[in-house]
């Protein structure tokens, strides 16, 4: 698979889930290609959709690489969206300007889940692997590449709201409702995102991640029900090779820091984490057993160049002289901010942690 692009020239991303030394914290940023970008703006509107920006390879290429062109990022990230899968299922999205994303079919009733089937990768989702293997030719080994998906209990919610909501309340209700659609909706999303993200590592994907972003919605009864335990089902059910060649998995559940323990659990090499859990709690409660990505708050993106500086150099200190950590925000960047501000991040968390990792103990 991946013997026929060029050796990693940067594998500190990999080696830090891999919980192995590296000489300074890797970094990434949820979000990194996105609109707080004039580059991205400018091919957003040569592309003239979003959807259009995601189902044209060439495209989606160059804005997955505008951010690296910028900022010394140690992995990119493929362009896509969550939500194209919900779309390959039937449900056709859309996003209307400054409203956010659309699907046309949404869910509303239990016949309706019970239609869905997991969609052929190969032909409705080829636009995604053929984006796939055309970044990872363009990168020639300068940094890894993450593929993603969302979550089933994510992708469940706006696939019954069909669009954003401030409560999910069809999606919730769904759960305490009608519990055994909900499982079946959740066990034929995991069926589907693993078939997913299976074609994305046969492409090149060098490592994964599930957003899922809504996990904190829920009560932490049914987080562990009805999201963690479909994030489980697909950690078991991807081959993702051995040893050096193992393709890593990160899981990030917004909101779930008081799961840490039981995400820990499920076979993941790395979780995210937002800024509601600090860092070095979550190393004492879990270990080494994986590495922890995260956790800095996407809105000091917007205060001085000094605090950007300090939060950066504090959230190196917070995980300390330990493998296994990779900082990124605790959620996506905003599109409002100075990208000046994420260049003065990332030298941060470089240089503080390359001084604390070269430097003596005692
Ligand atoms: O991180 C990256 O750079 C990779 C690209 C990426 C996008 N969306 C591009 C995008 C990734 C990983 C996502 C994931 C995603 N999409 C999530 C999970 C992570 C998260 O942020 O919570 C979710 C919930 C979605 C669904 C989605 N897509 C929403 C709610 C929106 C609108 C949000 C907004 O800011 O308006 C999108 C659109 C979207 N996806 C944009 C980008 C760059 C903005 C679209 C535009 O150009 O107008």
């Amino acid at each position: 698979m991946s013997s026929v692009y060029a050796p990693l020239a940067n594998d500190r991303f990999l080696r830090a889930l891999r919980r192995q030394p590296v000489e300074q914290t890797p970094v990434w940023i949820m979000r990194q290609a996105g609109r707080y970008l004039p580059e991205y703006r400018a091919t957003r509107a040569r592309a003239g959709s979003f959807m259009k920006l995601c189902q044209t390879p060439e495209l989606a290429c160059e804005v997955t690489l505008q951010p690296l062109a910028r900022f010394p990022l140690d992995a990119a990230i493929l362009f896509s969206d969550i939500l194209t899968v919900p779309d390959a299922m039937g449900l056709t999205l859309s996003f209307v300007e400054g409203e956010g994303p659309r699907l046309a079919n949404p869910l509303r009733t239990r016949a309706d889940i019970d239609k869905l089937s997991v969609p052929d990768i190969g032909s409705s989702l080829r636009y995604v692997t053929d984006a796939v293997r055309l970044i990872r030719r363009e990168l020639n080994g300068r940094v890894p590449l993450i593929g993603f998906t969302g979550s089933p209990w994510t992708l469940a919610c706006y696939m019954v709201e069909g669009s954003g909501s401030e409560h999910f309340a069809l999606a919730k209700s769904l759960l305490w409702d009608d519990p055994a659609s909900a499982h079946r909706l959740l066990d034929v999303l995991a069926r589907s995102v693993t078939a997913y993200l299976q074609a994305q590592i046969d492409a090149g994907a060098q490592a994964l991640m599930i957003f899922d972003t809504w996990g904190g919605a829920l009560g932490v009864g049914h987080y562990r029900e009805f999201s963690l335990r479909y994030i489980a089902q697909i950690a078991d059910a991807l081959v993702r090779g051995e040893g050096e060649a193992r393709v890593p998995l990160i899981v990030f559940s917004k909101g779930c820091g008081h799961s840490l323990e039981q995400q820990a659990d499920i076979g993941a090499d790395g979780i995210g984490l937002d800024w509601t859990t600090a860092l070095a709690d979550a190393r004492n409660r879990i270990g080494a057993r994986v590495a922890l990505q995260g956790n800095v708050d996407p809105v000091v993106l917007y205060a001085s160049d000094a605090a950007v500086r300090a939060e950066g150099k504090r959230a190196v200190h917070e995980f300390g002289r330990h493998p296994g950590h990779i900082f990124n925000l605790g959620h996506g960047i905003h599109p409002g901010i100075n990208p000046e501000r994420l260049g003065a991040l990332i030298d941060a968390v470089h240089s503080e942690s390359r001084s604390l990792f070269s430097s003596r103990t005692l």
